[in-house]
């Protein structure tokens, strides 16, 4: 059985129903903040509920004690797919304190139930999510993840590094195998309403203006949803030992890219809405932003060769998908 954060979120619900898809029974759990319109996030959820194999629990992670009475109430949870956070750069800027809660005391609560299940004999995987931005302002591409990690430009950016550090000592000191997966900008039906391509394609349809960032000198690794989805269960699955391949120090602890290995220009990926949405968009061309970053792109040879991760979804295909989803939702 399979505990999972983040369950009403956007990747935690595709991945939950893929989960399900193949037999799996899975407990997920969500504190369904107001970062953005929870109304999504009670859709998504409403989609799983009643599923044979699904129970959903409102709590927040970094409440200790109550997700530790999870564990008792379900003890044949013996793996942990951990996708809670409090995602977004810029907002990390005006709301620093909520990262600090989700991603750094939520993090230690989710590794203390990993080590505890660990100590009871019963942990097979911790899997858990990190993201591109720890590459900061790294100027080598494509990012690997044996490049250097020390100069995260945003908050949000360093708590998820942490989060990593915080794994690699309870994986180094517990013998906990954990699993850390560092996202590349996804996208895809009931994605996230804060993300450039759905805040895009709105204001299209809406006849609003763009921001365009840096003048529209940006480059963003674009991931579809089902490949990032493939790629959790893939890693879930190859559970490491201490002397797999990629192994941090002597910890069974590793960190795998989960992009596209495509680097895509935003003018050519606004250019993909517009050919979707058959309207131009206004661009109102800007600076950069404050904790942004100009480029990101994921070498993904570790993750092809571990666990055979192929993302197969380029924008051309996904971005027409994700608008027809878009207009059915709106
Ligand atoms: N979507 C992307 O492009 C992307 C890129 C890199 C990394 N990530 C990471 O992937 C994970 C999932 O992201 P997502 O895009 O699905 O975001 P999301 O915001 O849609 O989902 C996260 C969910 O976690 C929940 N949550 C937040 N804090 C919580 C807490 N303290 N207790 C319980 N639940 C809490 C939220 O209510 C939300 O439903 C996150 O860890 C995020 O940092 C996402």
């Amino acid at each position: 059985m399979i505990l999972l954060t983040g369950a009403a979120g956007f990747i935690g619900f595709h991945t939950i129903q893929a989960l399900l898809a193949q037999g799996e029974a899975v407990i997920g759990v969500d504190c369904l903040n107001t970062y953005y319109d929870p109304a999504l996030k009670q859709a998504r959820l409403a989609q799983l509920q009643g599923r044979n194999g699904f129970t959903f629990y409102q709590i927040d992670i970094s409440d200790e004690a109550s997700m530790r009475e999870l564990l008792i109430r379900h003890p044949e949870i013996d793996r942990i797919i951990h996708l809670a956070a409090q995602a977004g750069v810029r907002y990390s800027i005006e709301n620093p304190m909520a990262y600090t809660v989700s991603n750094l005391d939520g993090q230690m609560v989710m590794l203390e139930l990993a080590r505890s299940l660990q100590e009871a004999g019963k942990l097979k995987h911790f899997v858990y999510a990190s993201s591109s931005s720890v590459y900061g302002g790294n100027t080598k591409m494509p990012f690997s993840v044996t490049d250097p990690v020390e100069q995260p430009v945003s908050l949000y950016a360093a708590t998820k590094r942490s989060g990593e550090l915080l794994t690699q000592s309870y994986a180094h000191l517990y013998r906990i195998p954990a699993t850390g997966l560092r996202f590349f900008t996804v996208y895809g039906p009931w994605g996230r309403p804060d993300m450039a391509y759905y805040s895009f394609t709105k204001a299209v349809f809406e006849g609003q203006p763009i921001k365009v960032f840096n003048h529209g000198d940006m480059r963003r690794d674009f991931t579809w949803i089902d490949d990032i989805v493939d790629g959790i269960l893939g890693a879930l699955k190859d559970i490491p030992t201490e002397n797999a391949p990629y192994v941090i120090g002597r910890a069974p602890h590793r960190l795998f890219n989960l992009g596209n290995n495509r680097s895509e220009n935003l003018l050519d990926f606004i250019g993909e809405i517009e050919k979707s949405t058959g309207k131009t968009a206004e661009k109102v061309f800007c600076d950069m932003m404050p904790g942004d970053v100009k480029e990101t792109y994921a070498d993904i040879d570790a993750s092809k060769e571990v666990f055979g991760y192929e993302p197969k979804t380029p924008i051309s295909e996904g971005i027409p998908k994700f608008v027809r989803w878009y207009k059915e939702w709106a």
